[in-house]
């Protein structure tokens, strides 16, 4: 196992008000830096800020500032709001710290030297808002093909990184390590377009007379350094005077090249083309892995100044709880794909998946070992009469722990998958309460109570270690309330394993203290209740009478037939965003087309049982045959959710 985790986050416009977007791209490095900590390996975690260009210049002489000065004043909105997220980042940079500074110049003089540089007069599309060059055919309608806005013909002499002679190795590259670029359709991507276009050189300069707020050229003082060469260098210079041991010389490359770079889906061509060229043609090894996540919306709209709908992650962190925010980013939309933000989405995430299914269980929990047991919580030993509904509950939970704690989905970065087993031993923990109803054995069978109690406070713990990383005060406040005493403390002392292990035991006696509840449900605000009921009352007197005038007769219900099917391959349906095309085993092969594309991947569902009716009259959805259809329930905002069985049938049992 590779001791050393090297994390990073885009470096943030220092212009920019922090929004959701920003908070999600950090968070994730946290979430990563936390779990591996926790297993013991070295971090290093760097965000930062990207503080030269045109856009800081610009703001700072509409503030009568100087740019430094602006930089200064703004660096502090990211710097405030990460210790607010309570943000574990070993060092924050700054573009233009010195040191940093001085390893884009030793880099540009290497080049430069190498004749990896070369000057060109260059005549192209000037997108200022962008700072990016375009060639005539990328332009769309003659403005920029990214931001839509005018473009300028500029002729000027500038400085060329000779990009192009790297793209048959960057192709080589990205086929032969699978993981450099993810998600897998954002590397297909990348390999699409290197394969299917030529691969320009990049000009890395700017003309002092037009930008002079950059880091000048070593080999030519009357020119800056193009914004994203110097930045993207952060991700190296860190580890030169921020990282741990970066003091001592020989640890120089202790932290290259970096584990992973996460970024967000509009900048993965520059990590991916730009930096991994720059890395091959200054002899530097590439990171591991370029993830692009998705992109938020607010409630169905990009997010933008001019529509004055930017989440503020304060406000959300400081109605909803900071963990809850955390958790939500990372539940409710796989990371890679786009996601939608509402407020609706938040709080029926919190009562759901964090009142009622966690919190209760805690809860509960508590308040019957206090009953019953004093708070004392002895060992997991089973009675005959609970061995049976035990052993399903440690299998669920040992297998989940072990499943969680490997590689596998942390690798692909599948938050959300993550979160969606975990809470399989939530519910699995819930649902043994149900079934061993240990309030009517209290009086006579006290032995099943208390080991009952043990194997609640074993799923407690568990999802207390596995919770850490996204939520880790809420990780805390439940460790402490099942008795123990510190868990990041402890999985440093007794490794995280064996925290996770059905059995585990400190060495000092276990009891409980009872504290706040984790989640208390949310009723949403009374003024917004107030509008909605008044809107809903018309609706609720309509619906019943529609409701019961499409009432039907149970031999309507017999003539669907509804069959379990198992998902055997799963692919998008091409041009369509929407549309997956699965190939469903329900006891015959058949293919079936959902649209379900914005809220799975087609890995998702690839293996998963689901519900399917299986004499539909076969149809056609953009062109593509679907011989039934899958149920799925309409979550908040009309996210499907797609329902499956509550425990392993085979494929093709009937459904009644
Ligand atoms: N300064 C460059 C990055 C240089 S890295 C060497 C930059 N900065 S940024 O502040 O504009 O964007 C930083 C990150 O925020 C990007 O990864 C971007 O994808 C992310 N987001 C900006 N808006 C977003 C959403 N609406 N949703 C999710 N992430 C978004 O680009």
């Amino acid at each position: 196992m590779n001791k050393h985790y090297y994390v990073t986050t885009p470096i943030y416009y220092v212009n920019d008000i922090p929004h959701i977007g920003h908070a999600y791209t950090t968070v994730a490095a946290d979430i990563l830096s936390r779990r591996n900590r926790l297993r013991g390996k070295e971090v290093f975690f760097l965000t930062g800020t990207d503080e030269h260009g045109q856009k800081v210049e610009k703001a700072a002489k509409e503030k009568g500032r100087s740019p430094k000065e602006h930089a200064d004043l703004m660096v502090g909105n990211f710097q405030g709001l990460w210790k607010k997220m309570e943000i574990t980042n070993d060092a924050f940079i700054r573009t233009t710290d010195g040191p940093h500074i001085k390893t884009v110049q030793g880099l540009l003089q290497l080049l430069w030297d190498k004749g990896e540089i070369e000057k060109r007069e260059y005549s192209g599309w000037y997108c200022t808002p962008d700072e990016r060059f375009w060639t005539e055919k990328d332009l769309i309608g003659g403005n920029c093909p990214d931001c839509g806005r005018p473009v300028d013909q500029i002729r000027e002499e500038n400085y060329f990184f000779l990009m192009s002679k790297y793209q048959e190795r960057l192709i080589r590259h990205i086929m032969e390590n699978p993981s450099y670029i993810l998600p897998e359709t954002r590397r297909n991507e990348v390999l699409g377009f290197l394969r299917n276009n030529d691969l320009g050189d990049l000009c890395i300069s700017r003309p002092k007379q037009r930008l002079s707020w950059g880091i000048s050229l070593p080999f030519d003082d009357n020119f800056v350094t193009y914004v994203w060469f110097d930045a993207l260098v952060n991700y190296f210079s860190a580890t030169r005077y921020l990282a741990p041991h970066a003091d001592q010389a020989r640890h120089g490359d202790f932290w290259w090249p970096a584990s992973l770079h996460v970024v967000g889906k509009d900048i993965l061509t520059t990590h991916a083309v730009y930096w991994s060229t720059m890395l091959m043609a200054l002899g530097m090894p590439l990171p591991g892995t370029i993830f692009a996540h998705g992109w938020w919306t607010v409630e169905g709209k990009k997010m933008s100044k001019s529509l004055g709908n930017m989440v503020d992650p304060r406000a959300v962190i400081d109605t909803y709880g900071l963990d809850a925010f955390r958790y939500f980013m990372f539940r409710e939309v796989p990371f890679g794909l786009d996601g939608d933000y509402s407020e609706d989405a938040l709080v029926h995430r919190i009562n759901t998946d964090l009142a009622n299914d966690l919190g209760n269980l805690l809860s509960r929990f508590l308040t019957m070992a206090e009953k019953y047991t004093g708070g004392v919580i002895g060992s997991s030993d089973n009675t005959a009469a609970v061995a049976e509904t035990t052993d399903e509950l440690r299998q669920t939970g040992s297998a989940i722990a072990s499943e969680l704690l490997s590689d596998g989905y942390w690798n692909e970065l599948r938050f959300h998958v993550i979160l969606e087993r975990l809470w399989e031993i939530v519910r699995a923990a819930n649902n043994y309460i149900a079934k061993t109803e240990p309030w009517k054995l209290a009086k006579n069978d006290p032995d099943s109570v208390r080991c009952i109690l043990a194997n609640l406070w074993e799923s407690l713990r568990i999802t207390a270690v596995l919770v850490y990383p996204y939520m880790p005060a809420t990780a805390e406040k439940i460790w402490v309330q099942i008795g123990l005493k510190g868990l990041t403390d402890e999985a440093k002392s007794g490794g995280v394993e064996n925290l996770a292990r059905w059995g585990w035991r400190p060495s000092y006696g276990v009891k409980i203290s009872k504290g706040e509840q984790l989640f208390p449900r949310i009723e949403r605000k009374k003024a917004m209740t107030g509008e909605k009921t008044g809107e809903a009352s018309g609706v609720a007197a309509a619906e019943p009478a529609s409701e019961e005038s499409n009432l039907i007769s149970i031999q309507d219900v017999m003539k669907v037939a509804l069959k379990v099917g198992h998902v055997i391959s799963a692919e998008r349906v091409k041009k369509s965003d929407k549309l997956i095309k699965m190939q469903v085993d329900t006891g015959e092969l058949r293919q079936i087309v959902a649209g379900i594309g914005k809220a799975y991947t087609p890995e998702d569902l690839i293996g998963k049982k689901i519900v399917v009716v299986a004499n539909l009259q076969p149809a056609k959805l953009m062109g593509v045959e679907s011989q039934g259809m899958l149920l799925a329930a309409t979550g908040a905002d009309g996210v499907p959710i797609v329902l499956t069985p509550e425990k392993d049938v085979e494929a093709g049992a009937k459904i009644k």
